[in-house]
């Protein structure tokens, strides 16, 4: 093969020896150059002929009967069971539904009730050590994570403290009951080191609560290798569930007998037909449900992953890919933009990175504007940020080039 000599040659010959490239033709794309995947993933082409069917026949026809014989009662678990793997999980582990934000309540609500449980550093029972009463929640949080990790502060007795992840293992103490982290900045797109932080926030006796919206399908996560306590994420961005598609729960197996949840509704009741007074949770990832699954949002997610199994695609292949097509865009970026008209607010050392590109750029709000006119979708983040997310599954390199090439020409005026 020949070097090329420009590169738009160059991507031509990436795309070219791309093994996800044939993935494209799973989704539904036109000539816009869609780099939002970190914010609504692009729509699978066979999905909408399976919520047709849903709504037609599941629900036309077998009405009430599809909660058994289409599998809609247990559609939570086993639709978490095809999620396991994407982030490292055995199966049993992960529960589908509610939005992130909820699981974020649950998660974290249940983390403090199991470290008070502990009772403080000198043992359990409410032993020797002093209460458990304080929450680190990462200060460069994603907003929803942070209000309600002050709602779960003031309902559990507990102080709230933002602290940047980096920061973490030095704030941690005898006090800390549960640490609430971003696995990738929604904003600049940097990766922070889970299995570090983790493993920080175990030795200090605490609970980590990691918040996977960003990575989850990007790269991988591995919850059940580094021991990961509780987390939670979104499947509209880069797992494609759709607008709203609901969110997932994953408690670690041997925790689940622990998981008291702040939102104990029916759906996770031992004995959800039998009607009783009394709460009683059921066993496993089950006690992260709360009540009537959202049927409709849920299947058009089940039907959304096939595209991982059916393919046998492996997260390590995105990854890889995920990594060369940021590569490639800052490459793009620094040959095309003028000098000091943006700026990378993302990590250039791969272990830090997640599969976004932040610039930073004044005006930013009026470029992203002016990129998406011209047929370049990315999107802004108040005050200064342009964000491009790249989906490996659909966006190739020839796209990047493109975005790159667009920028430039939208920056020159
Ligand atoms: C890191 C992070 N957490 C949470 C959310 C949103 O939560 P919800 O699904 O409840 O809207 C987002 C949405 O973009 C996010 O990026």
């Amino acid at each position: 093969m020949s070097e090329p000599t420009s590169l738009a040659g160059e991507a031509e010959q990436l795309d070219a020896a791309d093994g996800l490239a044939a993935m494209r033709e799973r989704f539904v794309l036109d000539d816009v150059t869609y780099l939002d995947g970190n914010s609504l993933g692009a729509l699978p082409a066979h999905v909408p002929a399976r919520v047709a069917d849903v709504v037609a026949r599941q629900w036309g026809e077998l009405r009430i009967r599809s909660w058994e014989e289409s599998g809609w009662w247990t559609a939570p678990e086993r639709i978490g069971d095809r999620i396991a793997p994407l982030v490292g999980a055995a199966a049993g582990q992960v529960v589908v539904g509610d939005s992130t934000s909820v699981n974020v309540f649950k998660a974290l609500v249940a983390a403090v009730r199991m470290a008070q449980e502990d009772g403080g550093a000198g043992g359990g029972d409410g032993g020797a050590g002093p209460v458990r009463d304080e929450i680190l929640v990462d200060a460069t949080t994603f907003p929803t994570d942070g209000y309600i990790a002050e709602s779960a502060a003031r309902m559990t007795g507990c102080a709230l403290r933002a602290v940047a992840p980096a920061e973490v293992p030095g704030a941690l103490g005898d006090r800390t009951a549960a640490v609430l982290l971003n696995h990738v900045d929604y904003r600049s797109g940097r990766l922070h080191d889970l299995p570090g932080l983790t493993a920080a926030v175990h030795a200090a006796g605490a609970y980590a609560v990691w918040d996977l919206c960003h990575s989850a399908g990007a790269l991988p996560v591995g919850l059940d290798e580094h021991g990961v306590d509780l987390a939670v994420g979104c499947t509209y961005k880069y797992l494609n569930g759709g607008p709203g598609s609901p969110a997932y729960l994953y408690v670690r197996r041997d925790l689940q007998p622990r998981f008291d949840s702040p939102l104990p509704g029916w759906n996770s009741h031992a004995e959800p037909f039998g009607m009783r007074p009394a709460y009683a949770p059921a066993s496993g990832a089950v006690r992260g449900r709360v009540g009537t699954p959202d049927i409709l949002s849920l299947l058009a997610l089940d039907a959304a992953l096939d595209v991982w199994d059916e393919d046998a695609v492996s997260v390590a292949a995105v990854r890889a890919k995920s990594l060369a097509l940021t590569d490639f865009f800052l490459r793009c970026v620094g040959a095309y933009v003028p000098d000091g008209r943006v700026e990378s607010v993302t990590p250039a050392a791969h272990a830090e990175r997640g599969s976004q590109v932040a610039l930073r750029c004044d005006d930013a709000g009026e470029v992203m504007k002016r990129l998406i006119e011209r047929g370049v979708v990315g999107d802004y983040r108040a005050p200064d940020v342009l964000r491009f997310g790249f989906t490996p599954l659909y966006v190739g390199f020839a796209d990047v080039e493109r975005a790159a090439r667009v920028l430039a020409r939208t920056l020159a005026g």
